[in-house]
Order: structure tokens, then C-alpha cells, then sequence
């Protein structure tokens, strides 16, 4: 029991955030070098869909292969098991990320210093904040021109609606970048700008009134140093590791990824104060990561690259107990047992079959179709995770089918595509039509390409004029209210996929208009309420 207790508290599972090219993919692979999990930099592929490849299949196809070698990243770093879950940047596949947050125990934000922060980091992190997700900010590329300092600092208290705390401080910046002063550990560490150097040079500073400090960077710098400090001090809070956890204060660190500079700082920080497995909230009870019993979710589904074998990864985050192979499972939704005996855990660059897995640990599991996003695995108790919500599509498109001998095919292919959660499904009341909502365009083009290659089924889209769809919750089935709804909007109402009462709003004017017409019923933006 000791042993799994401290094989629970070595766990830190979190994920990087950031508007792409803020440098994510760097940041990951100088954190892997760190764990010694590999050995040279460019080890790590992009995952990131190159501006003007969107319309290029093989390029998405390659890109999906990408996306499975680096969704989980494992190493040990100080007898620390890390867990890095992959997060993709692009915009259209936000709703993969807003999913991947579930699974994370906290996470790091990298902010471009010369741009600031940028709109996919406002989205990303205001998820993390509704969530109460502990945050540490990273501020990236220090060894170029960018914003001073505290108009950053500034910057991410009002975009990201944040309390930030320097726990380091850049000395100068771009050409004339010294290093950094590290608040936490109390040091200086000197920018040589030498990539290949694991650790920068680094000198004890334990006061930073004495002439050492002058001597190392110069008396300019050091003065404007200690200006800056103390100001800082006065300005922002003091760091408090409670209110980092809790998610109401975030430490915000400086450096250059590309320069392996300051990510030692950060990495030794994080593995200090970043949480350990935490418990997560069901819908009959809250669950501690040690228990007894195992329990755990699926927040990702990954389809087999090669067409020829149907089956798909099942991502799972282990919230309480010990996975173990070849134990029998009961998988909630459907009331049944399973059983698996490969489970993969990941590493750096492969994944492994493994015997045993802990809370924190995500598993991947081989599955034929019983799996679909947010299912929960227990070992009998029947509790659902919650938080795994569909959110509100913003483009749709009618589907048609473009080869009636394959109608089965595209059937099966269009169920398990979405069990994925690549897109969302609707059925009209009024005429049975399917409709296909996405949170981005590009799926439109992913869904007719794997359908096509995967299921040898083919498709046509027609356009539908929607602008949000949003699930209706009606506190009372019987009440005339309802029913007039029912009636006057029967042409804009669909059903999704689990049988929820959906309504397709074609302005923002129409469904402010429908809302205030209809005061009892509730309009859900995503589909947990
Ligand atoms: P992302 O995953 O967040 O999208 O960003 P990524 O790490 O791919 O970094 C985006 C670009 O920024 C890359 O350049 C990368 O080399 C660069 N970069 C990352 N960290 C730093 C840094 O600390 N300083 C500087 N100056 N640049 C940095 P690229 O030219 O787009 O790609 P590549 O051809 O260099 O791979």
C-alpha cells in the first residue's frame, strides 16, 4: 500500500497551452531532454497543420499520425513521473483540447514575449480558469525584441483574467538579454545563448545588493535589476503555493525554449509545486486517486492509422486504484465487462504494454467500438465521470449520402467517427435529415476523407444556415410553455446523438428572441448541464 501511495504522489500529468507558434513543440522537447527520454532536439515532430496544408489530405493524415506518437508523453525527471498530454494548437481543434483538460492535473501556458497573449490562449485558458486548473506561465523567446516585463505581466492579468507572481525576472531583452534573476531559487543564471549547454551558467545570488551582482551583468543592469525586483515585490503577491493550487494564483517564468534557457528553472519548479494526482468529482461521489478500486475515464479516441484494422486507441485517465491487465472492467454505459490485454502506456517516443498503471496515468486501450468520449471504467461501482461536455458546434452542414450501395458503410463510419469526437450529429424532427455540426471547418473535409479511405464511403455536404445549436432543458415536459416551443420551432429542432432535445438557432437575435419568449426552458451551450 506504501508503494502505491508513492507511486500516486510521483505523479505530475499536465499539459502545455498556447496559440500556435508560441513554441509548445520546443518547450515539450527541451522537456524531454531534461528527463533524458531523448537525445537530440528535432525528436519531437510538430504536430501543428502547417498554414496552407488544411486543404492537403495526405497532410492531415500525416499530421493524425503525428498526433498519436506525441498524445501522451511520459518521462521521469528526479524520481518524478511525468506526464506531458499533448494539446493541438489549431483553432478547429479546440474541442480536442477543451477534452485533453479533463485528463490534466494542471498545466503550463506559453505566451510569446513580443506577441503577448493571443487569442487561443484567452480560450484555452479561460477554460483552465472556469476549471480551477492550476497554471504556470511561461513566458517564451526572451532572446528576442519583445513587450517589457510588467506591461506582460500586466497583459496577462487583464486578457487572461489571471493574479500572476514572477517567480523569475528577465535581465534586458533580445540583443541585450543578460539572463534572468530566478526569485524561487535565488539565483542568477547568465544567458551564454549556447543551446547546447544543459545548464546555463548559474551564480547564488543570495544578496542582491552586493557588487557580485554588478560584476556579472554590469552596474547598469544590475541597478535597473534591483528597481525591478522591488517593484515587482511591491506590485505583485507574494507566491503561495494553496492559492496556486486552488487556481487563484499563477507563477510566471521567463526564458528562451529554443535556448534551453530557463527551462531547468521551470521544470525544477514545477515538479515542486505542480499537483499530484487529484480527485474528480462524479456523478454519485467525489473520488480520491487512492482508493482501492480503480476508476478512470476516456477523454480521447484515437483511430487506427492503417485502414486495414479497424480498430481504435481508447485514451484513459486513471483517477483512483490500479489499471491492471487482463482484469476484468465494467464499462458503465453499456453494464458490461471488459477485459484488455495489451494496455499501452506511453513514453517519450513508443508505447509499451504494461502490467500495472496509477492514478495520474493515462492508458491506452485497443477497442473495436465500445468506446465513445467521457466513458467511465470502474471496477463495478457505477459512477460517470462528468466534465467531458460535447460543446456547441458553430458550422453545419446536411450529410448526404453520395454512393447508396455503401449506406452501412457510411452509417458505421459517420456512428464512429463521432464516438471519436471528431464532429457532432444531429437528426432534424422534422424530416429525419442528418446534420453534421463541427467547432471547426477544416472537419468538414477530415470527416469526407476518412470516411472515404476508412469506411469506402462517400458523402456530399449541403449547407445549413445555423448559428449555434444549444441543448434545451425544460423544467417541466408537460408545461404548455414546452409545448408551444415544440410547435413554433418544430423546423429547428433536432436531437442529438444520446436523444437530447436540441434547438438550431439561425442568428444570435433568433435564439436572444426564443429565449426571453420562452423563460422556463433553459438553452445549454454545452451538452453536460
Ligand atoms: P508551437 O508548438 O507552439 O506551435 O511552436 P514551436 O515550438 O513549433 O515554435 C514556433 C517557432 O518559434 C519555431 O520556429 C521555433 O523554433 C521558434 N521558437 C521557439 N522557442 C523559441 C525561442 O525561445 N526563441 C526563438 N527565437 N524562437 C523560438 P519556426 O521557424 O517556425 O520553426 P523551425 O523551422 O525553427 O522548427
Amino acid at each position: 500500500m506504501k508503494s502505491f501511495q508513492k507511486e500516486i504522489s510521483r505523479r505530475r500529468t499536465f499539459g502545455i497551452i498556447s496559440h500556435p507558434d508560441a513554441g509548445k513543440t520546443t518547450l515539450t522537447e527541451k522537456l524531454l531532454l531534461f528527463g533524458g527520454a531523448i537525445q537530440e532536439a528535432g525528436a519531437v515532430k510538430s504536430n501543428k497543420i502547417k498554414k496552407g496544408a488544411t486543404s492537403d489530405f495526405m497532410e492531415i493524415e500525416r499530421q493524425r499520425g503525428i498526433s498519436v506518437a506525441t498524445s501522451v508523453l511520459g518521462f521521469e525527471y528526479k524520481d518524478i513521473k511525468i506526464n506531458i498530454l499533448d494539446t493541438p494548437g489549431h483553432k478547429d481543434f479546440a474541442e480536442d483540447t477543451f477534452r485533453t483538460l479533463t485528463a490534466v492535473d494542471s498545466v503550463i501556458v506559453v505566451i510569446d514575449v513580443a506577441k503577448g497573449v493571443e487569442e487561443q490562449t484567452e480560450k484555452l485558458v479561460e477554460v483552465c480558469r472556469m476549471r480551477n486548473i492550476p497554471m504556470i506561465v511561461f513566458i517564451n523567446k526572451l532572446d528576442r525584441e519583445g513587450k517589457d516585463a510588467f506591461e506582460l505581466l500586466d497583459e496577462i492579468e487583464q486578457k487572461l483574467n489571471l493574479t500572476v507572481t514572477p517567480l523569475s525576472f528577465p535581465i534586458g531583452m533580445g540583443y541585450d538579454f543578460k539572463g534572468i534573476y530566478n526569485i524561487w531559487e535565488k539565483n542568477v543564471n547568465l544567458f551564454t545563448g549556447d543551446p547546447r549547454k544543459d545548464i546555463e551558467e548559474t551564480v547564488e545570488i543570495s544578496d542582491l545588493n552586493s557588487e557580485e551582482l554588478d560584476q556579472l551583468i554590469g552596474n547598469t543592469a544590475a541597478e535597473t535589476l534591483r528597481e525591478e525586483l522591488e517593484l515587482a515585490q511591491g506590485v505583485y503577491p507574494e507566491f503561495d503555493k494553496v492559492a496556486y493550487l486552488e487556481g487563484n494564483l499563477q507563477p510566471v517564468f521567463f526564458g528562451s525554449a529554443l535556448n534551453n534557457f530557463g527551462v531547468r528553472e521551470l521544470l525544477d519548479c514545477f515538479i515542486e509545486i505542480a499537483p499530484k494526482p487529484r480527485p474528480k468529482d462524479s456523478d454519485v461521489r467525489t473520488v480520491k486517486p487512492d482508493e482501492d478500486q480503480f476508476t478512470g475515464f476516456v477523454f480521447k479516441i484515437h483511430a487506427n492509422m492503417d485502414p486495414k484494422h479497424r480498430d481504435r486507441l481508447a485514451f484513459i485517465k486513471i483517477v483512483s486504484g490500479k489499471f491492471e491487465r487482463n482484469k476484468p472492467y465494467l464499462h458503465v454505459r453499456l453494464g458490461k465487462n471488459l477485459k484488455f490485454s495489451s494496455p499501452n502506456a506511453f513514453f517519450a517516443e513508443k508505447k509499451e504494454i504494461v502490467d500495472v498503471s496509477y492514478p495520474g496515468d493515462i492508458v491506452g486501450l485497443h477497442d473495436t467500438g465500445n468506446f465513445k468520449i467521457g466513458d467511465t471504467l470502474t471496477e463495478g461501482e457505477y459512477l460517470n465521470y462528468r466534465g467531458v461536455p460535447s460543446f456547441s458546434p458553430e458550422h453545419f452542414r446536411y450529410i448526404n449520402n453520395a454512393d447508396p450501395m455503401k449506406s452501412k458503410q457510411l452509417e458505421k463510419g459517420i456512428d464512429q467517427l463521432m464516438d471519436e469526437g471528431v464532429a457532432q450529429l444531429f437528426t432534424l424532427e422534422m424530416n429525419g435529415r442528418k446534420v453534421i455540426g463541427t467547432v471547426g471547418a477544416l472537419q468538414f473535409e477530415v470527416i469526407q476523407y476518412r470516411l472515404e479511405h476508412e469506411y469506402g464511403a462517400k458523402c456530399t455536404y449541403e449547407n445549413l444556415n445555423v448559428y449555434k445549436a444549444t441543448w434545451i432543458e425544460a423544467e417541466d415536459e408537460k408545461s404548455e410553455e414546452f409545448k408551444d416551443f415544440k410547435r413554433v420551432k418544430a423546423k429547428f429542432l433536432a436531437k442529438d446523438k444520446q436523444g437530447q432535445l436540441v434547438f438550431f438557432a439561425d442568428s444570435q437575435f433568433s435564439l436572444q428572441m426564443t429565449q426571453q419568449k420562452y423563460p422556463s426552458l433553459k438553452f445549454h451551450f454545452t451538452s453536460e448541464f
